[in-house]
Parts: C-alpha cells; sequence; structure tokens
C-alpha cells in the first residue's frame, strides 16, 4: 500500500490507478480496472480487480481499494480515481456505490480512460435515493 503523506492532486491520484490497474488479475474478461482512494490526510490506497474461475467471485478494483484502505483504520475519504482503457468511460458498478456511500460518504469519484478523457461525479449522483444505516 502506498501510505507517503504528501499534498496529493488530482494528476496524482489518477497515476496511482493507472498504477494499480496494472496490477488486475483479470484474465477471464481482459478488462483491467485500477483505482485510488485519497484520504482527507492525503494518503493514496489503491485497488485493481481481481478476478476468479467462479465468476461471482470477483472483485471490483473500487472494492478493493476501498477495503485495504478501511482495514487499515482509515475512514475519512476525499475522492476516488478509476481508470480503465474502455473508450466510453467505466462507471463503478452498483455494488460498488453502494460501498462507496457506505465508507466514503459524499465523496467525489473521478472515472478516466487511458486517453485522458474523464467525468467527475459525486457518490450522491451515483446512487440517488441510497439505503443506507439510517434508512431502518
Ligand atoms: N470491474 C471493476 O473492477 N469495477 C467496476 O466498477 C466495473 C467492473 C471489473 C470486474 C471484472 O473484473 C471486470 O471489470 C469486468 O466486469
Amino acid at each position: 500500500m502506498k501510505r507517503t503523506k504528501t499534498p496529493r492532486n488530482l494528476a496524482e491520484l489518477v497515476k496511482a490507478a493507472q498504477a494499480a490497474r496494472l496490477g488486475a488479475h483479470a484474465p477471464y474478461s481482459g478488462f483491467k480496472v485500477g483505482a485510488a482512494l485519497l484520504t482527507a490526510e492525503g494518503l493514496i490506497v489503491t485497488g485493481c480487480n481481481i478476478e476468479n474461475a467462479s465468476f461471482g467471485l470477483t472483485m471490483c478494483a473500487e472494492r478493493i481499494a476501498i477495503f485495504k484502505a478501511v482495514s487499515e483504520g482509515l475512514h475519512d475519504f476525499v475522492a476516488l480515481a478509476v481508470v480503465t482503457n474502455a473508450t466510453r468511460l467505466t462507471p463503478p458498478c452498483g455494488p460498488c456505490r453502494q460501498i462507496a456511500w457506505e465508507f466514503c460518504g459524499d465523496i467525489v469519484v473521478h472515472i478516466e480512460n487511458l486517453k485522458g478523457r474523464s467525468l467527475d461525479r459525486r457518490v450522491s449522483e451515483l446512487l440517488p435515493l441510497p439505503f443506507d444505516g439510517k434508512s431502518f
């Protein structure tokens, strides 16, 4: 885990997601995803997708980054970058939106492809009317 504590900018976060993407284990889909989560104190925690022959066990890059961070005791996040090589940008899947809302709140999700095309959305835009701990 990259845990250097320095001021971070978006370009650095995207670079970390690009690097993390190279570690993806995606022999079934061939689709590599990298994610990088920025904490309020300036740490970057990365993730990549990890597939399994039992396809349903596959874990997305975003959730790996979030779970890694939470498992390390990190709870205050400001941005999540997601990088793929898709021409059309790759927004996080539904389960990742739910997990992001639970652990990250309404942070900025920056979605970028390898050509530098990008899109920014808040988690609340990706997951309107969320189900969460206040819902019951
Ligand atoms: N994937 C992610 O890592 N994040 C997403 O938000 C969408 C999908 C991965 C899961 C699987 O390994 C591959 O992309 C194709 O679905």
